[in-house]
């Protein structure tokens, strides 16, 4: 089997691998890394948890190394971009950590927090730059970046960049970096019509496909649970008293789906904490690390947490309800079972949500095991137990003591379904207000003349707009 010693690598990085306790590279990283660090382009695709951020960080490290020039005003050497900050703040961590003995400036760019620090940052020249598509987009703007001398250009949840809500943003970036770049891609999933996309950016690419596109990974021991749409609740409620759910991450597909699941898990005494976009930056820090400190154990997210993340001893992934893409689904399930550890996914489907797990077992060339339990009585008695702790609980909130005026508006109980909650517009005034634009200003301006990405978006996303799967 193939060492990290034998692939070459800067002793400074064997020393620190050493020291995180890695023995051997993974599939991912022995067959990325030679090709990586001779500077050819490269399109990695690996299932979820095994390795990509090393696969292309040990290579990128080695090559800085290999050639210490300052790094560009402005600029940087090294540019990686990801779909959320929270992902961004990992891969940064990796790179740190992979590269504690060499000496390189690493630093992060993305929205929901101040500018000033970011610019300073950028003022010197980084060499590895960590970021956002919008934020990263206001600096170019605003000519506080210059990408110009970017020497390696690095797309992780690549098919999810590439996709309608980061393209346009990706395309102005990609425009202000040099021809003479080298580019590497990564993803655990990449639609074809996405790859070709891809394939227009990569130059001669080396193609790394440890398994095919989609592919979950075997160890995550996976179920369906047939059940009405307003019983997942109590079936959820349920799972966390009986099936030894340790640590989980509850998926939503909507912002509010993950408040409301997470007060009634808490009203159910499981302690959980909720992310989403609608969250501030601080809020949503505050989320991710109570749930990885142990201190709630659930997470319920929408797809913000569904990509990249990497939390330790995560036991259970809950699909409360199915996603959209089921690329999504991959992702989703991907936050266990990882880095060789086992994990379960749970996923609850309503009837109206059958055609969405028949997009999912396409894509993942499996049948999931399932069960039914629908018209369950237990779960009758449970919904009706939960509905009526949460009337007894929850009068006072909405009764108008104070007048209507008294409250926000959007903070009243849901009336027609598409109104916003109040914080959403607290983001819009906030410090995010620019990494919010980008994303929505590409939705509006879906890329013209290709009818094909348009008819797939559109497909997957009856809702209208991709703001879940787009998060900064
Ligand atoms: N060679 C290795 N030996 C042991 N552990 C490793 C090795 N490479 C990576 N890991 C660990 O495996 C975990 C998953 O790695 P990583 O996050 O890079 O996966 P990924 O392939 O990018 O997954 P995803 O598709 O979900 O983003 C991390 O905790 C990382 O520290
Ligand atoms: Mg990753």
């Amino acid at each position: 089997m193939t060492q990290f010693s034998d692939l070459g690598l800067n002793e400074a990085l064997l020393k620190a691998l050493r020291s995180e306790g890695y023995d051997t590279p993974t599939p991912i990283q022995a067959q990325a890394i030679p090709g990586v660090m001779q500077g050819k382009d490269l399109l990695g695709i690996a299932q979820t948890g095994t390795g990509k951020t090393a696969a292309f960080a040990l290579p990128i490290l080695h090559r800085l190394a290999g050639n210490r020039i300052p790094a560009p005003r402005r600029g940087c050497r090294v540019l990686v971009l990801s779909p959320t900050r929270e992902l961004a703040s990992q891969i940064a961590e990796s790179f740190r950590t992979y590269g504690k003995h060499l000496g390189f400036t690493v630093a992060l760019v993305y929205g929901g927090v101040k500018y000033g620090p970011q610019m300073r940052a950028l003022a010197g020249g980084i060499d590895i730059l960590v970021a956002t598509p919008g934020r990263l987009i206001d600096h170019l703007q605003e000519k506080v970046a210059n990408l110009s001398a970017t020497e390696i250009f690095v797309l992780d949840e690549a098919d999810q960049m590439l996709d309608l809500g980061f393209l346009q943003p990706i395309r102005k970036i990609v425009a202000h970096l040099p021809k003479d770049r080298q580019n590497l891609f990564f993803s655990a999933t990449m639609p074809g019509e996405i790859g070709k996309l891809a394939g227009d950016l990569l130059k001669d690419p080396i193609k790394v496909s440890v398994a095919p596109t989609g592919s979950t990974v075997e160890r995550v021991d996976q179920r369906v649970i047939f059940v009405e749409a307003d019983r997942k609740r109590a079936l959820l409620a349920e799972l966390f008293e009986e099936a030894k759910i340790d640590k989980a991450i509850v998926f939503t597909r909507t912002k509010r789906g993950a408040d409301r699941v997470a007060k009634s898990l808490e009203a159910a005494g499981i302690s959980a904490a909720s992310i989403h976009g609608d969250k501030s930056q601080a809020q949503r820090e505050r989320a991710l690390s109570a749930f990885k400190a142990g201190a709630c154990r659930a997470m319920v997210a929408t797809d913000i947490a569904a990509r990249g993340i990497d939390i330790d001893a995560v036991s259970h992934v809950v699909n409360f309800e199915l996603p959209n893409v089921p690329e999504s689904y991959v992702h989703r399930i991907g936050r266990t079972a990882r880095a060789g550890a086992d994990g379960s996914a749970i996923t609850l489907c309503a009837d109206d949500e059958r055609n969405l797990l028949r997009d999912i077992q396409k894509l993942t060339r499996q049948t999931i095991p399932s069960f039914d339990r629908r018209r369950d009585q237990a779960l009758a008695v449970m919904t009706r137990a939960m509905g009526a702790q949460e009337s007894a609980t929850s009068p006072a909130k909405w009764s108008p003591v104070e007048g209507t005026d008294a409250r926000p508006k959007s903070r009243q109980p849901h009336r027609g379904g598409g109104g916003r909650p109040a914080h959403s517009g607290q983001n819009r005034g906030g410090p995010d207000r620019n990494a919010r634009p980008a994303s929505h200003s590409a939705n509006a301006a879906a890329p013209g003349g290709d009818g094909q990405k348009r008819s797939r978006s559109r497909r997957r996303h009856p809702g209208g707009g991709r703001s879940e799967a787009t998060p900064t």
